[in-house]
């Protein structure tokens, strides 16, 4: 079983009007409702591809109870730690002539709700996937993801983590399967501004030399590089389509990678994992199986 955790997911209210005017009363021309959070994401790419998983999340009041329906509707299974106060966040998100986002900043997670996350965590059997993606709430300590792997090892579970900075750093001495930070961060991870490939595999080989399995780093428009298990360097390119909307192409290519391993070899893996980006990026919400499939082919 695949199991993702979101610390702090967000339902988005996505707005579109021809004009944002601050200051006074505004109209729209249509709304959605996404349910968000990198975890989720991943969730809900993951069951495009036909992969199963267990969206672990931390939330709170009737907008907790919205994400927990809402995925439920979705065919995704949950299990929620339920916060005794406040309520999971709205983010607004404005689609007009610019763009204009107000994210919300989410409950605090007390230390008895990190605890019955744990315990949730303990019955993790091995050759399940964990996927830890993401930034945490300041609410948290920012050891959570190493607290997190350092429970679990020894017990055969793969862990993926999409996070950066200190957060990923952390975690690399207990040997996550898949890391997927983007060439910004990996460049802000190392102090440095990444400026061409060979720097990019400079710098994903030093985390891989400190114990990560896979490292992916994604470019956006540029596509990616992936250093594999056996230290096999990939250089992928992308898809090609019309740009709607990039935000969870990251999240989708976690998706893509793990449902590929589950099925292929390395290289599938990164095709799909190219394919689920490319299919967000060129949609307004995440990637679609349809589009997924025909994308792939084109690779
Ligand atoms: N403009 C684009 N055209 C084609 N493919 C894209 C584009 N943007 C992203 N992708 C695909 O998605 C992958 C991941 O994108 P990106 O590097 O933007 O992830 P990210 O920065 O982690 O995003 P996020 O964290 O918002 O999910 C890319 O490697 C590429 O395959
Ligand atoms: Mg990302």
């Amino acid at each position: 079983m695949v199991y993702t955790v979101t610390f702090n997911p967000a339902i988005d209210y996505v707005v579109r009007m021809d004009r944002l005017v601050p200051g006074s009363v505004n109209r729209t021309k249509s709304e959605q409702i996404y349910y968000g959070g990198k975890g989720i994401n991943v969730s809900i790419v993951l069951k495009e591809l036909g992969v199963p998983s267990k969206a672990l999340c931390f939330v709170a009041g009737f907008t907790g109870e919205a994400i927990e329906s809402g995925l439920g509707a979705m065919g995704i299974e949950t299990d929620f730690v339920k916060l005794a106060k406040g309520n999971s966040r709205i983010n607004m998100k404005v689609k007009a002539d610019e763009e204009t986002e107000i994210n919300g900043q989410g409950p605090d997670i007390s230390d008895t709700a990190v605890k019955e996350l744990f315990k949730k965590l303990e019955r993790l059997e091995g050759g399940d996937i964990l996927v830890l993606a993401g930034s945490i709430p300041s609410s948290l300590p920012p050891d959570i993801y190493e607290r997190i792997l350092e429970r679990l090892q020894g017990r055969n579970i793969k862990a993926v983590v999409d996070a950066a900075g200190e957060l990923l750093m952390r975690v690399l001495k207990y040997e996550p399967f898949l890391i997927k930070p983007n060439s910004l961060e990996l460049g802000e991870m190392f102090g440095v501004t990444i400026e061409s490939d060979e720097q990019i595999e400079t710098y994903a080989n030093k985390l891989r030399e400190l114990g990560a399995k896979n490292v992916l780093v994604s470019m956006a428009g540029d596509g990616s590089m992936l250093i594999d298990e056996n230290g096999a360097v990939i250089r992928q390119g992308v898809c090609k389509g019309e740009v709607r909307n990039s935000v969870g192409a990251g999240d989708s290519m976690v998706a893509g990678f793990i449902a590929g391993s589950l099925k292929g070899d390395t290289a599938y893996a990164l095709r799909l994992a190219t394919a689920a980006g490319g299919a967000t990026a060129f949609s307004d919400g995440l990637a679609e199986r349809k589009l997924i499939d025909e994308l792939i082919k084109t690779l």
